[in-house]
């Protein structure tokens, strides 16, 4: 387990009398993209700040490249892109991967040449000197986006990605994503778009803070005798967590 790109073991969290995690196992393999399924409230988000080490759980351990979370030289390795954008609306686009790119040690042509290269595959090129106060939602992602890929990690975590990014934008993305794991790179993601989930090589499931099933897409259809993702997903929401 100590060579998977995550391993999770037992972990559970509670906010104040509320469990919103409860007794997680997971592991996941170098060179995937992972994608976490679940209705809202679910607790994606809850586990996704645990797996980059921005948040404790109450008890059980999350491994991340080998090593027991929260630590910093492996926070350092993450592409993070939470579920809100943290960006700073007065400052341009390129100023935002300035800052950002300054925070991982990169600086001057190197830094300048990472930031053209990201805006470049999230398609903002022609924006990069637009104050991010006039970017539509979606220009606010594919730019949180870009900010998560600047230092060039070794593990991408993606809280929802492509919210409000429009279907053919979403697709040169999605593509993206499979050149970078194709690239070596590990990416996890979480998503309520059911045909991205299809995309997926492996899926988890969660419902009510556990983890209720896991696997291929292939698989977990034929688990649930379901013909489509979506389905798989209704099945599994009529059942008691
Ligand atoms: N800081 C917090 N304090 C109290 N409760 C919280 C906190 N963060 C999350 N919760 C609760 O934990 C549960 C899981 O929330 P979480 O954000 O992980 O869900 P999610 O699966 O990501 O949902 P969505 O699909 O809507 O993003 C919810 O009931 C939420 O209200
Ligand atoms: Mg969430």
């Amino acid at each position: 387990m100590n060579n998977a790109c995550i391993a999770v073991k037992g972990i559970s969290k509670k906010y104040g009398i509320h469990t919103v995690l409860k007794n997680i196992d997971l592991t996941i393999p170098h060179g995937q993209i992972y994608g976490l399924l679940g209705p809202s409230g679910a607790g994606k988000t809850t586990l996704i700040r645990m797996l980059v080490g921005i948040d404790n759980p109450d008890c059980g351990m999350v491994r991340v490249l080998g090593e027991l979370m929260p630590k910093l030289s492996i926070m350092e390795q993450i592409g993070y892109m939470g579920q809100a954008d943290a960006l700073y609306e007065e400052l341009t686009a390129l100023q935002n991967l300035e800052f950002f790119g300054s925070l991982y040690g990169l600086r001057g042509q190197k830094l300048k040449k990472r930031a053209e290269h990201v805006l470049e595959l999230v398609l903002l090129s022609d924006d990069i000197n637009k104050k991010v106060s006039q970017f539509s939602g979606g220009m606010k992602r594919r730019l949180s986006l870009a900010i998560a890929l600047l230092a060039n990690p070794r593990l991408l975590i993606l809280d929802e990605p492509t919210v409000g990014i429009d279907p053919r934008l979403r697709k040169t993305i999605w593509k993206q994503f499979g050149i970078l794991r194709d690239s070596g790179i590990s990416i996890i993601l979480t998503t309520h778009v059911m045909d991205e989930a299809d995309k997926c090589d492996s899926l988890g499931m969660i419902q009510g803070g556990r983890l209720i099933a896991s696997g291929t897409p292939c698989e977990l259809k034929k688990k649930a005798n379901a013909d489509t993702i979506e389905d798989v997903f209704l099945v599994y929401g009529e059942m008691e967590p």
